[in-house]
């Protein structure tokens, strides 16, 4: 069971493999006329602003029926963005700098570049074998994880401050990531209780920031699975994202991600959160970016069972060791002032309220690489830090104590 868990939230989280592959294609075939303006930022990346209603992620046969209601959707969300002309973008990218924005009625989509972002290449789907506590070295590749999770629910979403960092140390053919998940089952039979997950967390949706081995920058990304990762969706590749923000890019590098453990390091706010009734929507800086469709999911995914913060690489164990990847900003918790942090974590609890929440479980699959260590409530970022992170090496012991009760005193973190 435990390990079953621990697993699904592996391929959660990386297992877009074969979803992307097949869909990718879906992606880009942009019909050119429906592209307003394109947008190049000086790093490279170009943004095509494109007519909100002719996105090509409309095209998932999963949204057929809820077609009409989403068209509605973001007439409203258009309707919305009038008023909000003047603002300020909510959090600033690189394209941003051109000084050029989407207009109105359009969505920023960024043409995936080849040679620096490529998560279908990235996050190979692991399975139950390759993570038991019998193989302990060498290939295949597998992806290192070291998060806390806060199963007190049943929850209507989490919110966390997320530090951008520039990774200092990535192989080419490698990722690394720091990301907010938020899980359902689809046992109906299954009762919250705390510390306790159950045996699937079949629906997920995470955002944060990823980074691979073509230029180390974080982009923020969004993803979902609606089985348990057998397949899985990045950002704008397959469709069931319904982004209605037209300041956001998703796969787009952030500006000014620290890159030294002595820079200042930025923070943004992420949150997933629904009403009672509607879908799942996943704000940045506050702001709405979208929505994810209840007509993704199996059991439509009412409420979630299990908030997940932390981080992940993937390891390709290059030259026959372990990777020295770094996550986080690299620096390895506990006893390190200087690890990286995500910050204020806070819980929507099922009445809709935000609580102080503690995280009662984790998964560590090579604590001596990669750890994390619940810090405690912050009062300057209400809610609570978990510091993560790590150097990898070659010296790394895996896979021991994969998943840790945080609740039982030998644990307590
Ligand atoms: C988040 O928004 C605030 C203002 O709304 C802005 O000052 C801040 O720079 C934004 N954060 C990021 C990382 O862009
Ligand atoms: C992304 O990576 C996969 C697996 O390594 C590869 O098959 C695919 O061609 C890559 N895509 C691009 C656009 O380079
Ligand atoms: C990982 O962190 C926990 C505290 O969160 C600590 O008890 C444990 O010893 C650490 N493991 C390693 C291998 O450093």
């Amino acid at each position: 069971m435990t390990l079953s868990w621990c697993c699904l939230l592996v391929q959660v989280v990386f297992a877009a493999k074969l979803v992307l592959a097949a869909d990718f294609h879906a992606a880009v075939q942009l019909n050119p006329k429906d592209i307003k303006i394109m947008i190049e930022s000086k790093n490279g990346e170009i943004i095509d602003c494109v007519d909100i209603y002719k996105r090509p992620s409309l095209n998932n046969p999963l949204l057929k029926d809820s077609k009409a209601q989403i068209m509605r959707d973001i007439a409203n969300a258009v309707a919305e963005h009038e008023d909000w002309e003047m603002k300020t973008v909510p959090v600033e990218q690189e394209w941003h700098k051109n000084g050029k924005q989407c207009p109105i009625g359009s969505v920023p989509i960024m043409r995936t570049n080849p040679t620096v972002f490529n998560l279908s290449g990235s996050f190979p789907p692991l399975s139950v074998a390759n993570i038991s506590p019998t193989n302990t070295a060498g290939p295949p590749s597998r992806t290192e994880f070291a998060v806390a999770i806060a199963a007190n629910g049943p929850y209507r979403g989490a919110y966390v401050l997320l530090p951008v960092w520039k990774a200092a140390r990535l192989h080419d053919s490698e990722s690394t990531a720091t990301f907010l998940i938020v899980g359902g089952t689809v046992d109906t039979g299954f009762r919250p209780t705390p510390g306790r997950l159950p045996a699937d967390v079949t629906n997920q949706i995470g955002v944060g920031f990823f980074a691979d081995g073509g230029d180390n920058n974080p982009r923020l990304s969004v993803f979902y699975t609606p089985d348990g990762g057998k397949s899985q969706c990045y950002n704008l590749a397959c469709g069931g994202f319904i982004q209605t923000n037209k300041d956001i890019a998703l796969g787009a590098s952030i500006v000014n991600g620290a890159s030294g453990v002595d820079d200042h390091v930025p923070y943004v706010l992420v949150s997933i959160e629904k009403d009672a009734a509607g879908p799942w929507h996943v704000l940045v800086n506050d702001t709405d970016l979208g929505y994810y469709p209840r007509s993704i999911f199996p059991w439509l995914f009412p409420e979630a069972v299990a908030n997940v913060v932390g981080g992940a690489v993937l390891n390709t164990w290059p030259g026959g060791k372990h990777t020295d990847t770094v996550m986080g900003n690299g620096r390895r918790p506990p006893g390190d002032d200087k690890t990286a942090v995500v910050k204020g974590y806070i819980a929507i609890n099922a009445a809709g309220s935000q609580i102080v929440d503690r995280p009662t479980l984790g998964v560590r699959t090579a604590p001596d690489c990669y750890n994390f260590s619940v810090l405690g409530y912050n009062e300057d970022a209400p809610g609570i830090n978990v510091a993560f992170g790590g150097s990898g090496g070659p010296d790394c012991v895996g896979l021991a104590n994969v998943k840790v009760d945080l609740s039982t005193p030998n644990n307590k973190a």
